[in-house]
């Protein structure tokens, strides 16, 4: 046939991929054209709306270098990536929610010792001190399990974000190892709400569509245990403003701490506090798996000899 009606359209390009080898590629490809061509015909799509989509996705992976992932972010607030964790981590069976994992990972992160303070270089922002456990799903202490931690500064800036990175090198950003007791705690400062980067189509986007930027407060944390899935999440701070409207649609209510308010001259490892303090208390359950899947996009989650 060499004329086709809008459905025989639709059959033909199925069709066409009748015989791609991986069975699962296949199945992604043919069901990929039939929502896209459904996508079309039930909207009417017109040239200047395709001309408009095609520029937006252009300059999307224009947007993209080494330290930045436009077509993560849009993933992102079109609440593609936290569905894709969703689907992968259907049954947690008690382990600690999952989120997404954010463009501000780097890697793996420097061992600190326990109790370091990681504040952020420009020193502003009230203290906090994060105390917590890894575990097993039984309650059973995880020892020896490294934990990534990273965060943004008071002005909502992540390090990784500030020009002169390379030559300032980490801060807010470190990696403790869980002792006997599957134990861990370090010194830092309460995180503020921030917005995801607009200057690029994504926040556009978000102008244009007159929502709003912001994510609330949170603190990530990278988990990878052997014998277990690595977990990655976030800790969101109780009582932020933009809980209930996260831009990339991340908070799950299990992940929101309630962050005390304290005035105790010392902090819980016996280190003088001078001012008012925070303190972060969360334990973390780890699901059996082999330390490796599932495993978001972008992130190299070391494997365990
Ligand atoms: C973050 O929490 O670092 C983040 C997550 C998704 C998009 C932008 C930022
Ligand atoms: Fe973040």
């Amino acid at each position: 046939m060499t004329q086709f009606s809008e459905s025989e359209l639709t059959e033909a390009v199925v069709k066409s991929f009748d015989n791609t080898p991986s069975p699962r590629a296949k199945f992604l490809l043919q069901e990929l054209v039939k929502s896209l061509h459904d996508y079309v015909s039930k909207t009417g799509l017109t040239f200047e709306e395709w001309d408009y989509a095609i520029d937006f996705l252009t300059r999307t992976g224009q947007k993209c270098t080494n330290t930045r992932q436009e077509f993560i972010l849009l993933s992102d607030v079109l609440g593609v990536s936290m569905l894709v964790d969703a689907v992968n981590h259907r049954d947690r069976g008690g382990a600690t929610e999952t989120t997404v994992l954010g463009p501000f990972y780097v890697g793996e992160h420097k061992v600190a010792a326990h109790g370091t303070d990681i504040s952020p270089h420009n020193l502003t922002g009230e203290k906090m001190f994060v105390q917590s456990r890894v575990t097993d799903l039984n309650g059973k202490p995880l020892a020896n399990v490294p934990v990534d931690v990273w965060h943004a500064d008071d002005d909502g800036f992540y390090d990784s974000q500030k020009p002169n990175y390379d030559e300032i090198g980490a801060s807010a950003r470190a990696r403790f190892i869980t002792d006997d007791d599957g134990r861990f705690f370090f010194r830092t400062i309460l995180p503020c709400s921030y917005p995801i980067p607009t200057d690029g189509p994504v926040g556009e986007m978000i102008m244009q569509t007159s929502r709003h930027p912001m994510r609330p407060a949170h603190v990530h944390f990278l988990v990878n245990a052997k014998g277990y899935e690595p977990l990655i999440t976030h800790v969101f701070i109780g009582g932020d403003k933009y809980l209930d409207s996260d831009v990339v649609f991340g908070v799950k209510d299990e992940l929101i701490a309630k962050v005390e308010k304290r005035t105790d001259p010392a902090m819980p490892d016996g280190g003088k506090a001078a001012a008012p303090w925070h303190l972060m208390t969360y334990e973390f359950h780890l699901k059996p798996g082999n330390g490796l899947a599932p495993k978001p996009l972008g992130v190299k989650v070391a494997e365990h000899a």
